[in-house]
């Protein structure tokens, strides 16, 4: 029997408990073996669950317990969650975790732990929820040279933005909605400031690329920005707006950057709506491929890691962590990154035009006192001059080609 310990029962330790239960006997013949669940670390009570037989308000009963082979780790966040998992690994304990935050922060020292103890710390949770995408980065598409990730990685923005769209749902009303549905982050500031994006991206980009890269230096804009009055213009543009995390390598030099985009409907990722995410690959010899399902919630993300869990139990004494470069990244800067614009400015066409040159569908009817318009071809560091030279603009959003 291997013996596991769920660190935090909320929204996914409690899934996670979920499916090892609905799907004992399946897990069991995958794993070769039967996995039981311990101990649940909560501080919270939970009286009337059953999970009240295996609760437990204290670490160390489990960091200390020489049964327990595998801990999972679903708390979220940075500490305590990442002092637990490293006294696990150095424990001889594999870790699971759907913990992007400590993933990005502390993913190589993590894995090089794992590496030295010849056990596993996996984390095909932390993007993307549910959908399978670092294990095919790592295997699948392991013979490819990636020139580009760009996904839609935040379940929470992309539900908000949807319903924003569709429903002119109120940003609060909205943001409310996606928290009782279990899918934002304890502070949602983390999703709406692209935060989240921005850990899933780096840590992606660090396995496609081969290098470690440091979410902090990845330029980050969240949503909280866009109106109802940007989504009026998306619409007369035919497009839809989504908070991308995107990386691409331009000659041997890779940038990355979270932002919300405007995305035209021949892009794969216009009509990943809702709460699912969507991953856009491009590989020098296989080309485009796409990565779509559920990318937040309970039971997909809790599957996602129940995979790890199975995985590690079958690798119990071996170490299969595809692992973190622990060489570093620099990224090169995105005011070289060349680009189309959406803006929104309080003047006149012609003024436009004298700064930037001919635009793309001006648009004058959505909104009083200003026009909106897309600029034609050029770098984002020449985008900022010229915006700062025309003054009077409301509002920018990168197009998505
Ligand atoms: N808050 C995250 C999201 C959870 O909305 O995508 C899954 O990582």
């Amino acid at each position: 029997m291997v013996q596991v310990a769920i660190l935090g029962y909320g929204t996914v330790g409690s899934g996670v408990y979920e499916v090892l239960k609905t799907n004992r006997d399946s897990i069991k013949e995958k794993a070769g073996d039967e996995i039981c669940v311990k101990y649940v670390l909560d501080l919270r009570d939970f009286p009337g669950d059953p999970v009240e037989e295996v609760l437990v308000h204290d670490y160390e009963v489990i960091v200390n317990d020489p049964e327990v082979d595998i801990v999972v780790e679903v708390m979220g966040g940075i500490e305590p969650a990442h002092t637990f998992a490293k006294r696990a690994l150095e424990a001889g304990k594999s870790v699971a975790t759907s913990n992007k935050a400590m993933v990005a922060q502390c993913g190589q020292e993590l894995c090089k732990i794992a590496r030295e103890k010849n056990i596993n710390f996996l984390f095909e949770a932390s993007c993307g929820g549910g959908i399978p995408i670092i294990r095919p980065l790592y295997h699948a598409l392991t013979a490819e040279v990636i020139d580009e990730i760009t996904g839609i990685l935040n379940g929470t923005t992309n539900y908000m933005l949807y319903k924003m769209s569709t429903e002119g749902s109120d940003f609060d009303e909205v943001l409310k909605e996606a928290q009782a549905k279990g899918y934002a982050e304890a502070d949602p500031t983390a999703d709406i400031e692209g935060h989240d994006v921005c850990r899933k991206i780096a840590i992606l980009s660090s396995i496609a690329y081969g290098k470690f890269i440091n979410y902090e230096d990845i330029p980050t804009e969240g949503i909280t920005k866009i109106t109802a009055v940007d989504m009026k213009y998306a619409k007369e543009l035919g497009m839809a707006i989504k908070l991308l995390g995107t990386s691409r390598r331009e000659g041997d030099q890779v940038y990355a950057l979270v932002a919300p985009y405007l995305v035209g409907p021949s892009s794969q990722l216009y009509s990943v709506n809702d709460v699912f995410n969507g991953i856009f690959v491009h590989g020098n010899m296989l080309g485009d491929a796409m990565f779509y399902g559920s990318g937040a919630g309970k039971l997909p993300t809790a599957s996602a890691v129940t995979a790890d869990i199975i995985e590690e139990a079958k690798n119990l004494h071996k170490n299969v962590t595809y692992g973190l470069s622990e060489e570093n990244m620099q990224l090169m800067s995105v005011d070289n990154v060349v680009g189309r614009y959406f803006v929104r400015f309080q003047g006149t066409e012609a003024e436009a035009e004298s700064v930037f040159g001919p635009l793309d569908h001006v648009m004058d009817q959505i909104e009083e006192g200003e026009i909106g318009f897309v600029t034609g071809q050029m770098s984002f560091g020449e985008y900022q001059k010229k915006a700062e030279e025309l003054g009077r603009i409301v509002q920018m959003i990168r197009v998505k080609d």
